[in-house]
């Protein structure tokens, strides 16, 4: 059976460090500022922005939201970041996806400055994480960073697949690793064989929102299995990606859903908040 990685705890271990840091940033008169805009009405997205704001108020980050209908314009988007951009006491700003269809999103991710861009979307940013350069690191890949690492689990030579290749994971996911030494695959929805690839990882990480993909015959005994999926299963019960009640009879390690990867994916939006707040703020 599979040890079971607790990430909702560790992201609480991490939360308690960031507080202290939060802390000793007060007595510089400096208080970390995350603002986070929601367009629409997505549900999915309406929690995740409420969890973000909850867990910036435990570690003592001042938060702002700014909530707008789903017919908003482009230009009242890019206007808001522009200002957002422009504010002091605002060291990053969070633009939840998926935006409405008629905006362009790559449009608002370019406008957002490179150094308060705490999701590390930008362009600059993502160069910066193809050529191995610290700065901001996309939440979910760093939080999978830190759940192997609290396990000791070494990367250097290991077969990684990553199942999905979106910009949020999978992309960031693949450079992460291999900037750690590891042979990488990234596979998609055209891969012939995902089974095959699969079945060759030493650590498989899946990404792709679709229940149960991957089954207890397409994973190595032994293999290190973390779920990025959130997705409801046919009662509705929230699941992953992974069939966890196979996979974790073979696994070596499994993170489960919820309280995996999602949890640790918000303490590393406060860990880029806090790391803006100490390497950018002008005052
Ligand atoms: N939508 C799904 N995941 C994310 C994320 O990490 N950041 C933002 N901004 N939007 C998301």
């Amino acid at each position: 059976m599979a040890v079971i990685i607790n990430g909702k705890e560790l992201s609480i271990k991490i939360k308690y460090e960031l507080s202290k840091e939060v802390e000793l940033l007060k007595t510089q008169n400096v208080v970390p500022g995350l603002a986070v805009v929601l367009v629409g009405n997505d549900e999915a997205s309406k929690i995740y922005v409420r969890n973000k704001q909850k867990s910036c108020t435990e570690v003592g980050i001042y938060s702002e939201k700014y909530e707008l209908p789903e017919n908003t314009s482009e230009e009242q988007i890019l206007n808001l970041v522009d200002n957002l951009n422009k504010k002091e006491n605002i060291d990053g700003i969070l633009v939840q996806l998926p935006l409405p269809k008629h905006i362009d999103e790559d449009k608002i991710i370019d406008l957002i400055s490179p150094f308060k861009d705490v999701d590390a979307f930008h362009p600059f940013n993502v160069g910066k994480i193809m050529i191995g350069k610290t700065g901001f690191v996309p939440c979910t890949p760093e939080g999978i960073m830190e759940i192997l690492a609290s396990q000791d689990i070494s990367i250097t030579s290991k077969n990684c697949v990553v199942v999905g290749s979106s910009n949020i994971v999978g992309k960031p996911m693949a450079m992460l690793l291999i900037n750690q030494n590891a042979t990488v695959t990234v596979c998609n929805k055209y891969t012939k064989n995902l089974k095959e690839h699969c079945k060759n990882a030493d650590i498989l990480i899946v990404a792709v929102g679709q229940a149960k993909l991957i089954t207890a015959d397409m994973v190595k005994p032994g293999a290190v299995v973390i779920d990025v999926g959130m997705n409801r299963d046919e009662n509705g019960k929230l699941c992953g990606d992974v069939d966890f009640e196979e996979v974790e009879k073979i696994a070596s390690y499994i993170t489960p859903v919820p309280g995996g990867v999602g949890p640790m994916t918000i303490a590393m939006l406060l860990k880029n908040t806090i790391y803006s707040a100490k390497h950018y703020r002008k005052n």
